[in-house]
């Protein structure tokens, strides 16, 4: 992991031991404001009752994507697929809903608790095609650690 990413997942290591799942606010605000190419940073929960994710903490401008039917959108498609997506360029991208018309690239990464999908981290970046592997691992090791406090 590149330095600036190892001394940010010791933070959020910090944060989920002591907060466990409120940890999930400031964890979004650790990550939007240190990270110059996170602009907007989320968490949505998988509903499979409804079909449809349900949005948690996030820290950015506010959203009307509140609710997303499974299928919908780069996280509706993560919530069927169960795999991590990233979306170089939005304008590409035909099955997305706009947050913001300043978002240009997003990453969705799938959280699981065991086998089963629970819920979803999402990145919306204000620069064209920002996210490296750097980011998905560095994601992807969050993401298991937040599992362990869902
Ligand atoms: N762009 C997402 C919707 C969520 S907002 O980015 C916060 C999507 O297409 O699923």
């Amino acid at each position: 992991m590149n330095p600036q990413y190892t001394a940010l997942a010791n933070q959020v290591v910090l944060l989920i031991k002591k907060h466990k799942a409120q940890s999930l606010q400031p964890i979004c605000e650790l990550l939007k404001e240190n990270v110059p190419h996170y602009n907007w940073v989320g968490f949505y929960f998988m509903n499979d009752e409804t079909k449809s994710l349900k949005i948690g903490p996030y820290a950015g401008a506010e959203t009307d994507h509140v609710s997303i039917p499974y299928g919908t959108g780069i996280c509706g498609q993560v919530a069927l697929s169960g795999k991590p997506l990233i979306v170089k360029d939005v304008t590409t991208e035909d099955n997305y809903l706009a947050c913001s018309i300043e978002t240009k690239a997003e990453i969705v990464m799938p959280i699981y608790k065991g086998e089963k999908l629970v819920a979803q981290l999402d990145i919306d970046s204000h620069k064209k095609n920002p996210f490296t592997s750097h980011d998905q691992y560095f994601l992807k090791q969050i993401c298991d650690w937040i599992s362990e406090v869902l």
